[in-house]
């Protein structure tokens, strides 16, 4: 059954018993009341008819008269309980009457001045109310039929009956508003737990609830918000390990395919080697191919193991103040062969508040090496230097090159594991294509960031920011390899 129409009848069986209860309580008391005004208006009579009833009056017209004027039964008694004149009882019946003395109103008459009582006549046979007055001749009695107040109270009863339906149809009108003015937001709350429970929007508004109700919708509304933000951070979640996974797929299938090439070589190398007719010459240069390609699988071996170990945060830069311009020095020795080879001339251009930077030396060592290594890679009869400046509480270190630059669509992936602009010569010149990736997470881990700017043709700028002093970090392990 609807809410609404269980309000209803609970409010309409609660009005019925009220209705019902106060109908039959008005109902007793106007018994009561019309008794008492009967008896007390009767009294009044009989005290009248009392002033008038004197010695030497004739006390049975006087009765007769009284009877035909008011219409209630009159008696007029002596004090030793005759009945000395009736209004209903004239002559020889009036002498036939019995005593009147022990009559109960008549004897309380006699002893306290006034008595009442309710009796069945046995001269009329009917019920009646009677009330006697003593008087200065004996006692006036007056009495009336219960059938006439019956007549009085059943008119009076009808008035309360009509009020009582009047107002229970009121209280009915009055129920049914509040039923659904209680079950409409109840109603609405129900629509949005089953709006949320479909996926729909909680922000639906209940119509002007009161008080709790409206409290409980908040409490909803908020439920629902919780759990879309829970449901979202989720989904988030889901999508970042959907993509951990891609990436775990593709490192897997880029670290395989740079360790096919070499491997293949190897074997097939090794496998021509063992031919005993082959010349000595030959021989020598095979090894070499063999060498150098497991020189190059140890060298993607031991950068992989370098960016998980900066990814992992197991090893942490152990920060202190390094002269640049020294490590510069140190990086361009070792990259002096191949700037010859390739006619480039390296310089350094130091600004002066900038000779100093905080970082890890070896780190600082290995980024400026990636970066001079890979400039001098792509530039031939240029220039390739390494600046420095300060600034902003970083210092900016740039390697800037002369050389052929990099497309606008590469630029934002270089720094990716693996990724390289031309593939085929990168590989060919001994490119892992990890380099920049362990430049940025070197950066990184110093609490600095990396990024390039480059115009094809022209040369390109990889710029370096280290923060001048970052918090001191516990030293772990150490990045040179053993
Ligand atoms: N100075 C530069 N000028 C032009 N292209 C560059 C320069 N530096 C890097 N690149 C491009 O970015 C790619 C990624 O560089 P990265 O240093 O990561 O790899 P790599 O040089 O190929 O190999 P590795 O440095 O690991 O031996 C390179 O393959 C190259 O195509
Ligand atoms: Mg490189």
């Amino acid at each position: 059954m609807k809410l609404a129409h269980r309000l209803l009848l609970q409010s309409l069986a609660i009005v019925a018993v009220m209705v019902i209860s106060v109908v039959l309580i008005i109902d007793n008391q106007l018994h009561n009341n019309i008794t008492e005004r009967t008896t007390h208006d009767l009294a009044g009579e009989a005290r009248l008819l009392a002033l008038q009833w004197k010695p030497g009056v004739n006390a049975d017209s006087l009765a007769d008269n009284a009877g035909a004027a008011t219409g209630h039964r009159i008696t007029l008694i002596d004090g030793a309980g005759h009945v000395v004149g009736d209004s209903d009882f004239d002559g020889a019946a009036l002498l036939r009457l019995e005593n009147h003395s022990s009559r109960p109103e008549v004897a309380s008459a006699l002893a306290s001045g006034m008595g009442s009582s309710k009796r069945m006549s046995p001269s009329t046979g009917e019920e009646q109310l009677y009330v006697a007055i003593k008087s200065s001749q004996g006692v006036v009695r007056l009495s009336v039929t219960t059938k006439a107040i019956a007549r009085v109270f059943a008119g009076a009863r009808q008035g309360v009956i009509v009020a009582g339906v009047m107002s229970f149809l009121l209280a009915t009108i009055l129920a049914a508003l509040f039923a659904r003015a209680v079950s409409k937001p109840i109603t609405d709350l129900r629509d949005i737990a089953r709006s949320i429970a479909a996926g729909g929007p909680a922000t639906q508004s209940v119509s002007s609830a009161p008080g709790e109700i409206r409290e409980l919708a908040d409490a909803i509304n908020w439920l629902a918000r919780e759990l879309q933000a829970k449901l979202n951070a989720l989904e988030a979640e889901q999508t970042r390990l959907k993509r951990l996974e891609n990436v775990r797929r593709d490192f897997v299938a880029n670290v395989s395919h740079e360790l096919r090439t070499p491997l293949t070589v190897v074997s097939g190398f090794a496998e021509t080697l063992k031919d005993p007719d082959i010349p000595t010459e030959r021989r020598t240069e095979f090894a070499q191919t063999i060498l150098s390609n497991a020189q190059r699988m140890q060298r993607i071996v031991d950068e992989l193991l370098d960016l998980t170990r900066i990814e992992s945060g197991n090893w942490q830069p152990r920060q202190q103040p390094v002269d640049v311009g020294e490590v510069a020095r140190e990086v361009f020795a070792r990259a002096s062969s191949a700037a010859q080879a390739k006619r480039v001339c390296l310089t350094t251009r130091i600004a002066q508040g900038a000779t100093i930077v905080w970082a890890d030396r070896t780190a600082l060592e290995q980024i400026l090496f990636n970066l001079v290594e890979n400039a001098i890679r792509h530039t031939t009869d240029g220039s390739v230097s390494v600046e420095a400046s300060d600034g902003d509480g970083a210092t900016t270190l740039k390697v800037v090159d002369a050389g052929g630059g990099i497309a606008e669509e590469h630029l934002p992936r270089i720094f990716e594991r693996f990724y390289r602009v031309e593939p085929g010569r990168s590989r060919d010149t001994g490119g892992t294509g990890l380099g920049l990736s362990i430049v940025k997470h070197l950066a990184e881990a110093h609490g600095g960031t990396v990024c390039a700017t480059s115009v094809v043709g022209q040369g390109t700028s990889i710029i370096v920011r280290l923060p001048n002093k970052g918090p001191a970090q516990p030293v772990t392990t150490s990045l040179q390899r053993e």
